[in-house]
């Protein structure tokens, strides 16, 4: 087994391909371990302390869930709570929680704040959503694929909508992996340049295809995957109604879904706004593998866990 121990995992990028092949294997495994039955109590005794400055369904409950099931157990720290929304520095914060746990998921808003928290614990600091990335859902969002269509290299994923930290965190997985990806986006609304860079730059090591284009049919033509995500993410709700429009065109539908490949599948993060970036046929129809994923934030980030706190 590769030694990813005491490692941070804050984005995919630092990440070897054959280090995320791990981590994808590792949740199959620890998938069937949980569905058989069998105890897996490799954090036995640890904490994982979850530090919450967003809203969060799956990714509170999947990590609570998950440290549970290795043996451990999950501590929820709302943000609003703690004393660093009163101005206590995150270094002190990290040196402090460093004293008394083992690992700490942190969700926030400048991806800054994070690299800030990993430099300042002692301890392992997971990533569990910034504006920039979301490496935990593209993780198991990778785990799935591979389970659903039994390889990964040279399929096509079709991003359609926001460039947004899920597009940042799939484009990186999917340089890394080996499959291709077109990202259409509205103008303006283009994935991060510097991410864009950095994935391209990988993918020419993988022979992976990296495409960002303007129209939603050239992006989904012949897709093995369709995903999309939210017009306005969490802290741009302000910008609601003007992104509606600018998105206008870009949900993806039946007129649209039609030019993906005949055995697609549709992914999304959730939670999503049905109507909006989807349609009700699209999301709740037979090609939607949207629960699999949620399923899957439980095993890959139990599989991340093992990795770095064991
Ligand atoms: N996909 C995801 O991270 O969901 P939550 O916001 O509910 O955690
Ligand atoms: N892009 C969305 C993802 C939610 C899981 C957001 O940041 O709100």
């Amino acid at each position: 087994a590769q030694s990813l121990k005491g490692r941070d995992f804050l984005m995919l990028v630092d990440f070897k391909p054959e280090e995320i092949r791990y981590l994808i294997d590792l949740a199959i495994d620890l998938k069937q371990k949980q569905k058989a039955g069998e105890t897996h109590h490799v954090l036995k005794g640890k904490t994982l302390g979850m530090i919450f400055e967003k809203s969060s369904t799956r990714t509170r409950v999947s990590f609570e869930v998950g440290m549970y099931q290795l043996g451990g157990q999950g501590l929820f720290l709302s943000g609003n709570d703690l004393q660093i929304g009163r101005g206590e520095t995150i270094w002190d914060t990290a040196q402090t929680l460093s004293r008394y746990l083992d690992g700490i998921m942190i969700r926030t808003f400048a991806h800054r704040k994070v690299v800030e928290l990993a430099r300042g614990a002692t301890i392992p600091v997971i990533n569990g959503l910034t504006d920039l990335s979301h490496p935990c859902q593209a993780l198991a969002d990778y785990q799935t694929i591979l389970e659903q269509k039994g390889r990964l290299e040279g399929l096509k994923i079709a991003y359609i909508g926001d460039g947004n930290n899920m597009t940042h965190s799939l484009l990186m997985g999917a340089a890394k992996l080996g499959l291709h990806m077109s990202v259409a986006t509205p103008e303006g609304y283009e994935p991060d340049a510097d991410i864009i860079q950095q994935t391209k730059d990988h993918a020419a090591e993988t022979g992976s295809q990296i495409r960002i284009c303007r129209d939603p049919k050239e992006a989904i033509a012949d897709a093995d995957i369709v995903y999309t995500d939210v017009w306005a993410s969490m802290g741009q709700e302000a910008e609601q109604k003007e992104r509606e429009i600018a998105f206008a065109a870009y949900q993806v539908n039946e007129a649209l879904i039609k030019y993906a490949k005949k055995d697609y599948l549709f992914m999304h993060c959730l939670p999503a706004h049905r109507g909006e970036e989807v349609s009700e046929g699209v999301i709740d129809g037979d090609s939607s593998i949207i629960f699999d994923q949620a399923e899957n934030r439980l095993h890959a980030q139990k599989a991340i866990m093992a990795a770095i706190m064991s």
